[in-house]
């Protein structure tokens, strides 16, 4: 215990593109202000190298991830000059699928109630989780267009729901609910399954059956259900009943974006991408907002959030617990970039972080 403690942690760095490249350099030196005992290894995947020599992942990329690596901390992936996104699905979707990180992890919590559109919703109104598929789904690429161009053109996107898959994500949403607190440290109460079952009977129906055979060996856990688009309508009329959520890659998706403006937009929200016991990949969840890349604009505390959750998840809760402070003190203090009400630009508003996390 003492020696998994005191060693360090290998962290790979893939700033990717866009604001990535601004967001990340602010989470490192973040980290580094924490104390957290990390050695940071940088690679320069994205759509410069791309761009440069026709390489999005090096051959042994994704199995010196694995073998060499404790955690990944990611940016984004994304740019108008590669319009095939081959790059952002190689990397991006690369690490999640052949690493075989199965749990998108997206916390939702509102910071302050200034940061919330919706009138009269306090920090304690959000705080839930959204567990989100991330090997399936409609996301395998599984499918084909036929007689492409053509007025017969037939394109075919296939929706893959294994019972392993199902079953997996289920349950680790069922345990997350059982195993973790609330911030008010009230333990976490209800696991609300979100799909289309009334349209898509197939996949829904695979869906229901194990949530309801995997939810019977936890009868502490409230069970609930609804269908995405009244838990849309739902989420921005009143929040407050979320706990946990899980759902299927593509609804997770959707979702996280729509509860990121609960949370003062893309740039508050955090996410991890998980597979207990193997190097699990971390990154905000926005993405490379090629509009305002490069101007030292865009927000770093969902990156700087982020890196927090790495840390927590590596077990250095004390350095993550600092960061999380800083960023709440920040938030209070308008230290924060344009879109979430302050004045600072990327870099300030990191350096503010750092400078308070060191103090803690
Ligand atoms: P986006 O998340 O990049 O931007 C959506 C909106 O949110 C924009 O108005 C943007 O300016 C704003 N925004 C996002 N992050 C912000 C931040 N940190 N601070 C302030 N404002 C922020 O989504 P998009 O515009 O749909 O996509 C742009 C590119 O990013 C596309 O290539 C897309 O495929 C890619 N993308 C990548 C990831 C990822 O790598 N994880 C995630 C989403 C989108
Ligand atoms: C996300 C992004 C990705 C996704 C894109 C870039 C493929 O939107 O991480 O939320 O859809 O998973
Ligand atoms: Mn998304």
């Amino acid at each position: 215990m003492d020696s998994q403690k005191t060693s360090s942690r290998r962290i790979a760095v893939i700033p990717g593109d866009g604001i990535g490249k601004e967001v990340i350099p602010q989470a490192l030196k973040v980290i580094r202000a924490s104390g957290a005992n990390v050695e940071i290894s940088e690679f320069d995947w994205g759509a410069d190298r791309y761009l440069r020599d026709g390489t999005t992942v090096p051959p042994d990329g994704f199995a010196t991830l694995a073998r060499d690596f404790d955690a990944i901390l990611a940016g984004a992936f994304g740019d108008p000059r590669v319009s095939t996104n081959i790059h952002a699905k190689e990397i991006l979707l690369g690490m999640r699928f052949k690493m075989d990180l199965y749990a998108n992890v997206r916390p939702v919590r509102l910071l302050d109630a200034a940061l919330c559109p919706l009138k009269g919703i306090e920090p304690k109104d959000v705080d839930f989780v959204v567990i989100r598929e991330n090997t399936e789904g409609v996301y395998t690429d599984a499918g084909g267009v036929f007689k492409h161009g053509t007025p017969d053109e037939i394109a075919i996107q296939e929706d893959i729901n294994t019972r392993k898959g199902v079953e997996r994500i289920i349950r680790y949403a069922f345990e997350y609910c059982a195993h973790h607190t609330k911030l008010d440290g009230s333990p976490r109460r209800r696991l609300l399954m979100c799909d289309k079952s009334n349209a898509m009977t197939h996949a829904g129906g695979l869906w229901q059956r194990v949530f309801k055979e995997v939810g019977a060996e936890f009868p502490q856990i409230e069970k609930q259900h609804m269908y995405v688009d009244a838990l849309c309508l739902q989420m921005v009329r009143d929040p407050r009943p979320f706990d946990v959520v899980v759902t299927n890659n593509m609804f997770g998706d959707i979702i996280t974006d729509l509860a990121a403006g609960l949370q003062g937009g893309l740039g508050m929200a955090a996410s991890g991408n998980i597979h207990p016991g193997k190097a699990s990949m971390f990154e905000p969840v926005h993405g490379s907002a090629p509009p305002i890349a490069g101007k030292n604009i865009a927000n770093p505390f969902g990156a700087i959030l982020t890196s927090a959750m790495m840390l927590a998840h590596l077990g250095l809760a004390k350095e993550a617990e600092k960061i999380e402070a800083a960023v709440l003190e920040a938030v209070r203090q308008k230290k924060t970039t344009q879109d979430i009400g302050g004045t600072f630009g990327t870099q300030e508003a990191g350096e503010w972080i750092a400078n308070f996390a060191g103090r803690l």
